[in-house]
């Protein structure tokens, strides 16, 4: 397997209850190496712009009202087979259905304020690296 990139994110959840820096020794303990962190609020249309495939599903509203609620940290992360063992660390997106030890499954409240975002695919990790990271700022 190759090395890849993946963006994550520490959502709002997260980040009010003080668990980032937990979240990103677990990341660091899985072999990730950070490419490129930083912290910010998304406005709501940021958040809508990048949950766009979303856009039809019934909880959108409330989704991108939580990711646009507070400060979130986002994070270039890179190790070999990254998106997917990036998965595998998270859990499942149902933090009662995630796996004992995971991040959600330790740090994740329910399905929609479930601590971490993941990239999905290839295609998905390199537009979501796009939207908050410029090439200068992935060393
Ligand atoms: P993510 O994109 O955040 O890494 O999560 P995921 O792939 O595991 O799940 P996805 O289906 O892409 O859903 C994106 C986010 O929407 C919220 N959600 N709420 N209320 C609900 O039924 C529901 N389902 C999903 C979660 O915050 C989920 O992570
Ligand atoms: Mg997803």
């Amino acid at each position: 397997m190759a090395i890849q990139r993946t963006l994550s994110i520490i959502k709002p959840d997260a980040m009010e209850k003080n668990h980032a820096g937990a979240i990103l020794a677990k990341f660091q303990e899985a072999g990730f190496v950070v490419r490129g962190l930083k912290r910010i609020h998304l406005t709501r249309a940021q958040a809508e712009g990048f949950y766009a495939e979303h856009s039809q599903r019934g909880f959108f509203g409330e989704l991108t009202q939580f990711m646009s609620r507070g400060p979130i940290t986002v994070l270039c992360l890179e190790r070999e087979d990254a998106i997917a063992k990036y998965r595998e660390v998270i859990g499942a997106t149902d933090p009662a259905k995630a796996a004992e030890g995971t991040v959600r499954k330790l740090y994740g409240a329910n399905v929609g304020e479930n601590a971490v975002h993941g990239s999905d695919s290839e295609a998905s990790a390199a537009r979501e690296i796009g939207y908050f990271f410029a090439g200068y700022e992935l060393v």
